[in-house]
């Protein structure tokens, strides 16, 4: 098959598209056949070497963990899914090797849903780590209340445009950092905006002057401890970027693949709760520009890849 791949760390020169075998089936996986794959940071960070002390690399490495597309074959022990059935996917195993920018990849069901269907396949793609991680963080992290004001960094960026759809959805206030250009942007999600950088706290208070009782800090660094002082009494801290953060009385989270929270986000999602932007698109071809793109730190929602189908081979295949 077709796929993007790297064979050694590197910067997005590394990334050659052209022939690699095809995924083998596992007893628990449905082969995907790939319309859309997202592009989320961890994908240039894990290109980069970044997180080689966490994760081996089977080299080459197909990139990419966000995933939407159509099941063309079933595992052994699969009974879940039937052939044809559109799902969406945070495709993540412990080590780097057979990532979603491809024209197929084998899918653990666990790390599956149903594609929503008032999704487009580029949509479906942005939502499973980015929704998973907003979903996970806000829902078992932080415990986020009806009536509670919640901080969220980056509110403008693939994980925090979720997050404040989500906490707002669970009845809380939520004030969102973001540029003065994506302000409307952040308004439109149901967030108050308010400019990152220096006189951030003081921003803040002005909005919240108690504190926030919950903050989702995605930036690490100075936002990190900004946002720690920024707690009320009893306010709780989560970060998913810088470690530091237990040093602050928080918790660091990383986001787990979760069939039922990533059903539970589908279901949002087709009652209009959850919605995804997606600002770019490219074909899998120039893969390296969206690993560019998304390097730069100024992503509005999602980046996403897509595969061309040839019909009649996508007939044969479902
Ligand atoms: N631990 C985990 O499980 C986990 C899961 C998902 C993501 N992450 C990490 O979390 C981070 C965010 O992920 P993401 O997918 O949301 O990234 P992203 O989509 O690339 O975020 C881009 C957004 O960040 C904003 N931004 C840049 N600098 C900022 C600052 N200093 N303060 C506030 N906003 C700022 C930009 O807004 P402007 O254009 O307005 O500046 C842009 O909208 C990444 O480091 C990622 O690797 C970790």
């Amino acid at each position: 098959m077709k796929a993007i791949s790297y064979s050694r760390y590197g910067g997005p020169e590394t990334l050659a598209f052209g022939e690699v075998r095809d995924p083998k089936v596992g007893p628990d996986s449905v082969l995907v056949k790939v319309r859309a794959a997202a592009v989320n940071p961890v994908d240039w960070k894990a290109r980069e070497g970044y997180l080689d002390s966490i994760f081996d690399a089977v080299f080459p490495v197909v990139p990419g963990w966000d995933v939407s597309g159509v099941v063309v074959q079933l595992g052994f022990s699969v009974t879940e899914y039937a052939i044809g059935d559109e799902v969406m996917g945070y495709v993540r195993e412990d080590f780097l090797s057979r990532g979603t920018f491809a024209e197929y990849v084998a899918a653990p069901v666990r790390t599956l849903a149903r594609k929503p269907r008032n999704l487009t396949w580029e949509e479906a793609a942005g939502l499973p780590l980015t929704g998973l991680t907003a979903y996970q963080v806000l829902m078992k992290a932080l415990q986020v209340k009806r009536g509670e004001t919640v901080l969220v960094h980056a509110a403008a960026g693939g994980v925090g445009a979720i997050a404040v759809q989500l906490a707002r959805h669970l009845g809380a206030r939520v004030i969102g950092t973001a540029s003065p250009a994506n302000h409307d942007f952040v308004r439109a999600l149901g967030g108050e905006p308010v400019t990152y950088g220096e006189g951030l706290s003081e921003r803040v208070r002005g909005l919240a002057p108690e504190g926030v009782d919950a903050a989702f800090d995605t930036i690490g660094g100075e936002t990190l401890k900004v946002s720690a002082n920024l707690l009320a009494p009893e306010g709780r801290l989560v970060s998913i970027a810088d470690g530091d953060v237990v040093g602050y009385g928080g918790r660091y989270y990383w986001v787990r693949p979760d069939a039922e929270d990533l059903t539970r986000l589908a279901d949002l999602a087709e009652q209009g709760v959850v919605s995804v932007h997606v600002s770019d698109t490219f074909p899998l071809e120039r893969a390296a520009d969206a690993h560019r793109l998304s390097a730069e730190g100024r992503t509005r929602g999602k980046i996403v890849v897509t595969v061309d189908w040839d019909a009649e081979d996508a007939a044969e295949d479902v």
